[in-house]
């Protein structure tokens, strides 16, 4: 698996990411699975879903009703894209949750460039 390396390229872009359960409204547990469920997204998103891939939007540390709100259209065919059309296809309501709380808990630090 390429994690170390998208690690370190998110690192050399200065997108500092920190994973944590703790933070904001989303529950621990939802987190943790959420965690675990996120293993299906790395390959596109990223290890802390921090693309390396530019046609790939980051997830990291966006809000958990954004997430969900974007998961939900794909799955309704609201919002079409070949890829995630089908990821999202046979997502149920608390996967969703889950894997909205697991990335908007992952904390970015943006810097500003050099
Ligand atoms: C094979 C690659 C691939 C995989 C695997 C994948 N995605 Fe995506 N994802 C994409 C692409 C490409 C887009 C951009 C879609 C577009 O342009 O509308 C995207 C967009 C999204 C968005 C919308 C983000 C935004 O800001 O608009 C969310 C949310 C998302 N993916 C969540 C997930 C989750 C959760 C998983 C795992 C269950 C996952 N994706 C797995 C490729 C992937």
């Amino acid at each position: 698996m390429a994690t170390p390396r998208l690690a370190r390229a998110a690192a050399r872009l200065g997108l500092l990411a920190a994973a944590t359960a703790g933070g904001t409204a989303a529950r621990a547990d939802d987190v943790d699975a959420g965690r675990v469920r996120a293993q299906a997204c790395v390959a596109c998103h990223g290890p802390l879903g921090l693309s390396s891939q530019p046609e790939v939007p980051h997830l990291a540390g966006q809000p958990a009703d954004y997430l969900k709100a974007q998961l939900r259209a794909f799955r309704s065919g609201a919002r079409k894209n070949e890829v995630m059309s089908l990821m999202a296809r046979d997502l149920g309501d608390a996967d969703i949750d889950q894997l909205a709380a697991w990335f908007s808990a992952v904390r970015v630090q943006a810097q500003p460039p050099r």
